[in-house]
């Protein structure tokens, strides 16, 4: 039997589809009720081997808004894993209770593999530093809301780009957009993994430049992506206390900045941000929250079926 289609890499949803689950997730926002029972008899499972607020909580607030229902677990240890059950028969299982699966997984490819095992669709809600597809799908969300287009934006992403899976996937989605210039802002030791470097951004031509210097770049930006840095993924505490603070985003720090400058940030944040710069009209790290859950009312409809 063939898989069905499931979101593992932001890359296997092409540009027009991009556009369609927009346009979806926007006509959920000015109408909610009329897609309240989308999924009636629908069941989500939501399988999270990693901690997790917003985006767990987000697909199981995406599937309860469309009429479905929602089971799963928020850690590992509560699961067969703890046993040493594989993700293979873990999901063959878990496919057998519900209609899709978000997993989140700190082993890089961990989704791919259930998604290969699964008989319902799985999305990948990040596996370790690699990608983060559905955040990637928040972040455009917003951005279509802020600018009201994806061509010609400069985007810095400043903090952790080594580990930090939701830049791979919107630099990503954003190399195939005309006009995109990538400002890389990062201490030396975070640096965007090659892989990244090369397949996607030299490969798609996109414009790039990578400085340690946040004000320097501040001017050219469109879009500001703020990270936090990812301390689950460094190998020893020291590391990550020596780098942890390297770049902390204040209004002093925007005095060079556009005016209609758009501040992301995938969540949560540690100190990368300054809580006074909340206030900052160009600070859009909670609107993105919020489009977080339409978004993924449209991703479920549309992996199910049912748009
Ligand atoms: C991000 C993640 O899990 O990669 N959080 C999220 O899903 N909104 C970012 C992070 O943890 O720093």
């Amino acid at each position: 039997m063939e898989n069905p289609r499931s979101l593992i890499d932001i890359l296997e949803l092409s540009v027009e589809e991009i556009d369609e689950l927009v346009a979806c997730a926007t006509r959920i926002m000015e109408n909610p009720a009329a897609f309240a029972h989308k999924c009636d008899g629908k069941i989500m499972a939501t399988l999270f081997f990693e901690p997790s607020t917003r985006t767990r909580l987000s697909f199981e607030s995406a599937m309860l808004s469309l009429g479905g229902q929602v089971l799963g677990f928020s850690e590992a240890a509560s699961s067969s894993a703890a046993k040493g059950e594989s993700v293979a028969d873990t999901v063959r299982t878990v496919s057998c209770y519900s209609d899709i699966i978000a997993m989140r997984h700190p082993k890089e490819g961990a989704p791919l593999v259930a998604s290969m095992h699964s008989l319902v669709p799985v999305i990948n809600a990040g596996d370790g530093g690699h990608n983060h597809p559905t955040q990637t799908l928040t972040d455009l969300l917003t951005i279509h809301h802020e600018k009201g287009r994806f061509e010609n934006l400069t985007l810095g992403f400043c903090g952790d780009l080594k580990f930090g899976r939701t830049v791979h996937s919107l630099i990503s989605a954003m190399s195939r957009y005309k006009g995109t210039r990538v400002a890389l802002i990062s201490p030396e030791e975070l640096k965007l993994p090659s892989y990244v470097k090369k397949e996607i951004l030299e490969r798609s031509g996109v414009e790039y430049a990578q400085t340690t210097d946040l004000e320097a770049v501040m001017p050219e930006l469109d879009i500001l992506y703020m990270t936090r840095v990812q301390r689950e993924r460094f190998f020893n505490e020291e590391d990550y206390l020596r780098l942890k603070d390297s770049y902390i985003l204040t209004l002093d720090k925007l005095a060079g900045a556009k005016e209609d400058l758009s501040i992301l940030h995938p969540l949560p944040r540690v100190n990368e941000i300054s809580v006074a710069v909340d206030k900052d009209p160009r600070a859009c790290y909670f609107k993105q929250v919020l489009y977080g859950r339409y978004i993924r009312m449209a991703l479920i409809m549309k992996l199910l079926g049912l748009e």
